[in-house]
């Protein structure tokens, strides 16, 4: 059996629950991927054009500062990664967090929630954020009602 990792930034605690929910399920470890500077509600107002979020995602090249960067990533092998989506894929806070360690021969397994878009091109703007023999496996979005039994399923088929 793998070792596995549940690790997620939550803006606004929808991610947050589907990520304990998951590593409840799997008997992983969690771990919260906190911003730096925290967003205000103003900040992920994704309407107003000069929210924070939005200047963040229309720029792909920005990268958000972590809080920490105390992930002991070394210790597992499979690392789930959740985010809400935004504008389509995920924040680039990911990114930053991606580019702060190192990934080489790790799966990574994406899981989101959203207002109802799915995971779309997130890994494609994950992918170059990490070691070029790092596995990035489009997951599964967890909107919704989470069936700790089916859950638990899920991750068996990826971390046996
Ligand atoms: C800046 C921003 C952009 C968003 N873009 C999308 C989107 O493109 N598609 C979608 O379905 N939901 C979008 N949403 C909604 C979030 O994905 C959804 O509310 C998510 O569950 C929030 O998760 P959280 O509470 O963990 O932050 C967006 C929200 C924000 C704040």
């Amino acid at each position: 059996m793998k070792k596995a990792l549940v690790t997620y930034f939550s803006a606004s605690g929808v991610t947050a629950k589907a990520a304990k929910a998951l590593a409840g399920a799997a008997g992983a470890d969690l771990y919260e991927i906190k911003p730096k500077v925290p967003y205000t509600q103003a900040d992920l107002n994704w309407m107003d054009k000069r929210s924070r979020s939005s200047v963040e995602m229309n720029d792909k090249t920005s990268r958000p500062a972590l809080k920490d960067t105390d992930a002991r990533i070394a210790d597992y092998d499979v690392i789930f990664l959740g985010f809400p989506i935004w504008w389509y894929v995920a924040p680039t806070i990911v990114n930053t967090f991606l580019e702060s360690y190192d990934f080489s021969g790790k799966t990574i397994v994406l899981f989101a929630t959203s207002g109802g878009s799915g995971l779309g091109r997130s890994a494609a703007g994950l992918r170059g954020s990490v070691a070029a023999d790092a596995r990035i496996v489009d997951g599964r979005m967890l909107n919704g009602r989470l069936d700790e039994k089916e859950l638990r399923a899920w991750v068996d088929k990826l971390v046996s």
